[in-house]
């Protein structure tokens, strides 16, 4: 399983940063899982140098465009010689703020060209009776990878975080059996997109209200390669509680 702990702006110290990260390590170490922590980009410089772990960093996100005349832009090659080896790109607060499935495109050439895994959100705002949502993440999918070669899509990790399931309850979660039902979803359209049977192997990820209460729930159709995890992965004794539940 990996754990994807989402950071955003929750974290605001360099204390706590420390602590949260000497946390992973140790959980990391014990635990049948791999973990990956996204902080923000100062933290993410604080920590990066002294990991000797098996914890890897992620940014939240990276410019769309590269170096250059960019005030307050953190490029993808910025990030990797600092030691992240993920991103996050297309997380629905990034969305919100205007990006669109072309900036998102643009950002995962960017990430891949720097050796950067980018995590790429996709999710339905709402659901409606007649299925339409699903069309709507396919195209998502689909306009994010139009320009990539079939290698550059195979690297890709596809976090599904439907809008209506971030920041609520557990009880507000998806179903495991939605969950499942999506999952297979989702590697029907990537196998149409992803060279050979490379869709079968392709990880994906879900968040939205994962927590120690629901995770393995929702882990155990087996469908799914992972989590996406903000609130749940700042709080010490709960991310604790969701790896072990995981692991
Ligand atoms: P949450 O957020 O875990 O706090 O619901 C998930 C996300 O936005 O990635």
């Amino acid at each position: 399983m990996l754990i994807v702990g989402n950071w955003k702006a929750y974290v605001e110290d360099a204390g706590k940063a420390k602590k949260l990260f000497a946390l992973a390590k140790r959980l990391a170490s014990g635990n049948q899982v791999s973990i990956v922590l996204a902080p923000s980009a100062p933290f993410l410089g604080l920590l990066t140098p002294k990991n000797r772990s098996k914890v890897a960093f992620a940014a939240q996100d990276i410019s769309a465009m590269t170096g250059g005349a960019h005030t307050g832009e953190i490029s993808a090659q910025a990030y990797a010689a600092m030691g992240a080896t993920y991103v996050i790109i297309g997380h629905s607060e990034r969305r919100e703020g205007g990006e669109t499935d072309e900036i998102v495109a643009r950002k995962l050439e960017h990430a891949l060209a720097h050796g950067l895994t980018p995590i790429l959100c996709v999710g339905e705002r709402q659901r409606d009776p007649e299925g339409k949502y699903l069309a709507f993440v396919r195209g998502q999918i689909e306009r994010s990878l139009a320009a990539l070669s079939p290698k550059e899509r195979s690297k890709v990790i596809v976090a599904y975080e439907p809008l209506w399931a971030i920041g609520k309850t557990s009880e507000e979660a998806i179903a495991p059996t939605e969950l499942s039902e999506m999952a297979l979803y989702l590697r029907k359209v990537l196998a149409e997109l992803l060279p050979g049977k490379s869709a079968a192997r392709a990880k994906i990820l879900y968040g939205g209200s994962v927590d120690p209460e629901n995770a393995r729930a929702l882990a155990g159709g087996g469908s799914i390669d992972g989590f996406l995890v903000a609130r749940a992965s700042v709080e010490s004794e709960r991310f604790s509680a969701l790896v072990k539940a995981l692991a």
